[in-house]
């Protein structure tokens, strides 16, 4: 062997050395390249989804929401104490018309002698029935109170 083959084989050998290092390098740095980036790509996706699902969330929201709040509040309007309107609804079938000769709110004649029997009368005899008035006008989940307003309202309409 001459020297300058040894040389070119030394060369080849080192060459073939150095490329199989920079592989070797390379792949290192595309391997800690990947974990570093893998960390910070986490991340991302942890606060891409954390945004994702809030938008989502926000998107997908039905209209109207029940809270509890919102849940108790027709609770509380439905025990409230109805006006005094709201409970005449129950007396209408026979005062609007005059069914079972009931007399018709806003007939000032046909009324003027029940008010002559005196208020309290005509709340006895709307809580308690009289004839063919039944008790409450029927409507037993009236409350005295919730009639005595409904009454009030009837005669206030037919003075
Ligand atoms: C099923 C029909 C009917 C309903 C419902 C009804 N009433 Fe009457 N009401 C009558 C009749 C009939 C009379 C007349 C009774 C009589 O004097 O003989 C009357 C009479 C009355 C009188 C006069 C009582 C008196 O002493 O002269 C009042 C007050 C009265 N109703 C209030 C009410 C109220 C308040 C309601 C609803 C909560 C109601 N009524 C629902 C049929 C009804």
């Amino acid at each position: 062997m001459s020297e300058s083959q040894m040389n070119d084989s030394t060369f080849s050998r080192l060459f073939i050395i150095m490329i199989l290092a920079m592989t070797a390098l390379t792949i290192l740095l595309v391997v800690l390249a990947s974990f570093a980036s893998s960390d910070v790509n986490a991340r991302l996706d942890e606060q891409y989804e954390l945004e994702n699902t809030q938008s989502v969330a926000e998107r997908i929201a039905p209209v109207g929401t029940f809270s509890a709040d919102s849940v108790s509040a027709p609770i509380a309007v439905a025990t409230a104490p109805k006006t005094a309107e709201q409970v005449y609804a129950s007396c209408a079938a026979c005062h609007d018309s005059g069914t079972l000769e009931a007399p018709i709110v806003g007939d000032v004649a046909g009324w003027a002698p029940r008010i002559a029997k005196g208020i309290e009368t005509l709340y006895n005899n709307a809580i308690n029935g009289i004839n063919n008035m039944p008790a409450k006008g029927g409507n037993g989940a009236l409350s005295d109170d919730e009639v005595k307003a409904a009454v009030d309202y009837m005669v206030s309409k037919s003075k």
